[in-house]
């Protein structure tokens, strides 16, 4: 029970790894406030983790700092504190470089970078607070150059240095920032994730590894830990979570 009285806010907590870092934080006592812009993924959230036991979903779109804040706000007025931010929503889309429209690159930097950046600017005086902590989701693709996914991997390099930029602004409070960088991940966002007709099957395999996919509760349990107390002298660090895939 790590997080026994603790408040947690957990973006995309409507799928995936969101889901199982709620579910994960919940079961150790936390109470989580879950967002997502998908109401019936909140909905299985809320029926998986049982009626009354700390989780409180809200749908909400990290694209907007007003909302970001106002979710950040209620949660605060509601529970009367913030210890743990979790930036977890994101998207993902496959293209080629001369394929990417407006539209494509927009909603990946809104939605991996301003949502991160967004939520992040609205919870910092409330963990300055608690002394709470923020741990943000980055990827193998913010660390290393994957072809078909330029628009993320630049999103995902993003999050590896908002990590990094927002930790040293805050080293002389008792926030800590953190992120998690996972290789692929068996999710709804990895099954729906299109790459393009010929795609290049030996440069895909560069960013494929050797091991395999993890499941979305192997992501969860390191972000849990890097949330906890346990994680007290880690800050600024990104944990990969990719059995080797960007070891060589
Ligand atoms: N699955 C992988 O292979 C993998 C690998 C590395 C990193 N990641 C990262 O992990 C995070 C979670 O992804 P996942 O694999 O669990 O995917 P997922 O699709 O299962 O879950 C993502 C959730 O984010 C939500 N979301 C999307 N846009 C949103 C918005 N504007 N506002 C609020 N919520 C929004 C979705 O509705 C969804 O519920 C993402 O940041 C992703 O980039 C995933």
């Amino acid at each position: 029970m790590r997080f026994s009285g603790k408040v947690a806010v957990v973006t995309g907590a409507g799928s995936g790894i969101g889901r199982a870092t709620a579910m994960r934080l919940a079961g150790e006592g936390a109470m989580v406030i879950g967002s997502d812009i998908d109401a019936g993924g909140l909905e299985s959230t809320v029926e998986m983790i049982g009626e009354g036991a700390g989780f409180h979903p809200v749908i909400s779109d990290v694209r907007s700092r007003d909302a970001c804040h106002e979710l950040v706000a209620s949660a605060v007025a509601d529970h009367g504190r913030l210890d743990v931010l979790c930036n977890i929503a994101g998207v993902a889309r496959g293209h080629r470089v001369g394929d990417v429209d407006q539209e494509v690159w927009d909603l990946i930097l809104r939605v991996n970078v301003e949502g991160v950046f967004w939520m992040s600017q609205a919870a910092l005086p409330h963990l300055e607070s608690s002394g709470g902590c923020i741990v943000n989701m980055a990827s193998n693709a913010g660390l290393m150059g994957q072809a078909y996914t330029v628009p993320y991997c630049a999103s995902k390099g993003a999050v590896v240095l908002m990590t990094k930029a927002m930790a040293m602004e805050a080293m002389r409070t008792g926030v800590r920032v953190n992120a998690v960088a996972p290789g692929g991940v068996e999710t709804n966002l990895a099954a729906s994730f299109g790459f393009p007709d010929r795609a290049d099957m030996e440069l895909m395999g560069r960013c494929m590894g050797f091991r395999g996919m993890a499941q979305a509760d192997d992501i969860a349990s390191a972000v849990a830990y890097l949330a906890s107390d346990e994680a007290h002298r880690i800050h600024g660090a990104v944990l990969s979570i990719d059995a080797g895939l960007t070891a060589g």
